[in-house]
């Protein structure tokens, strides 16, 4: 059995306030005189049972409250990179969501100088290189998207594509062309969640409409059998969250999760880990639930872990290189080294 810890793996699906510890949830809010309604981990554990998307969803924008400071943004985002280093990660595209702290009075550069530091004292420290993303929240209008553009100027080149996150049905993926559109003109890559909650017409709309280079989740498409050929046959590269999945009750439990057979059917199909504390894993731990509950062979695991570098928005030859030290991996497994 293939050693997939070690694989060599990028994530592509991680939300940075989402990857907030308990036990960093508690410092921050000491740090910053925020009150939460958590004295203990063991509360904000018990905290995390969710009944849908919303539920979590209440509880991710209370929690990142405590994300006040420069230096908090370093230190959530340095944790982070360090855990994903720890499962093997060569390669992370994180993203960040603007709208729930600038509308608390958190200044854009406070967010933005704060995440770009950790990424590269994680580059420095580890050797994982990062790219960042700005996950717009779907329940607020469009033109807020346009003002968060607006002020990512300044950041230009330090931001990898534009996202859409946040609570999905009645917030459809049209509702922001415009601004998907802008960020296309700019030379960013795009994203949107789509078909977590949302049906597969929603997918279809960001693929027609946002004309995303990625789905995010996207693990509802399977209820139009044409719009998974045309998945297949682009390879758009789905980012799925199984252990997010389960938790968020889109599947009741993992053996019924769709990936494997996304998989199968020929999906640019990657594994990824959401918001992990709040989900009870890594990006390890999904690899690692998927393989015991569904019984993906090594092959296939290789398979999720080589899609995470060819859905990646790195440079060409830097997912090739990646590709060769996946291909090394396995050839000295073999030989027993
Ligand atoms: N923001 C953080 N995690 C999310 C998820 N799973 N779906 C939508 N928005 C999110
Ligand atoms: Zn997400």
């Amino acid at each position: 059995m293939i050693d997939i810890l070690a694989l060599p793996k990028a994530e592509l699906h991680m939300h940075i306030e989402g990857s907030l510890e308990p036990a960093m949830l508690l410092e921050l809010a000491a740090r910053n005189g925020v009150a939460i309604p958590f004295a203990t981990q063991a509360e904000v554990e018990a905290a995390c049972e969710f009944q849908n998307l919303q539920t979590f969803l209440d509880l991710y924008y209370a929690g990142l409250t405590v994300m006040c400071g420069r230096e908090d943004f370093t230190d959530v985002t340095y944790a982070y990179l360090r855990k994903a280093h720890e499962d093997a990660v060569k390669h992370a595209e994180m993203f960040i969501s603007p709208q729930a702290h600038l509308r608390r009075g958190i200044t854009f550069p406070t967010m933005m100088d704060g995440i770009l530091e950790a990424m590269e004292a994680a580059r420095q420290d580890f050797g994982i290189t990062s790219g960042l993303i700005l996950g717009l929240q779907r329940q607020f209008p469009e033109a807020e998207g346009f003002e968060v553009l607006e002020q990512a100027r300044a950041y230009e080149d330090r931001v990898v594509g534009l996202g859409l996150g946040g609570p999905e049905l009645g917030n459809p993926p049209s509702k922001f062309e415009r601004v998907f559109a802008a960020a296309r003109a700019r030379g960013w890559k795009t994203m949107a969640h789509a078909g977590e909650e949302g049906g597969a017409d929603y997918v279809r709309e960001a693929v027609e409409i946002l004309k995303v280079d990625r789905i995010d989740h996207g693990v509802r498409c399977e209820d139009d059998d044409d719009l998974v050929h045309l998945l297949a046959e682009r390879q758009i590269p789905l980012t799925v969250c199984p252990l997010s999945n389960v938790r968020l009750k889109v599947f009741q439990d993992m053996a019924e999760h769709n990936i494997a057979r996304l998989l199968r059917a020929g999906l640019a199909v990657t594994a990824n880990s959401d918001d992990p504390p709040y989900f009870g894993g890594y990006v390890n731990d999904n690899y690692v639930a998927c393989r015991e509950a569904l019984d993906l062979t090594d092959a296939e695991l290789v398979q999720l872990a080589k899609n995470s570098f060819t859905a990646s928005f790195l440079p060409q030859e830097e997912i090739a290189r990646h590709l060769r030290s996946i291909d090394a991996a396995i050839a000295g497994a073999a030989a027993g080294e």
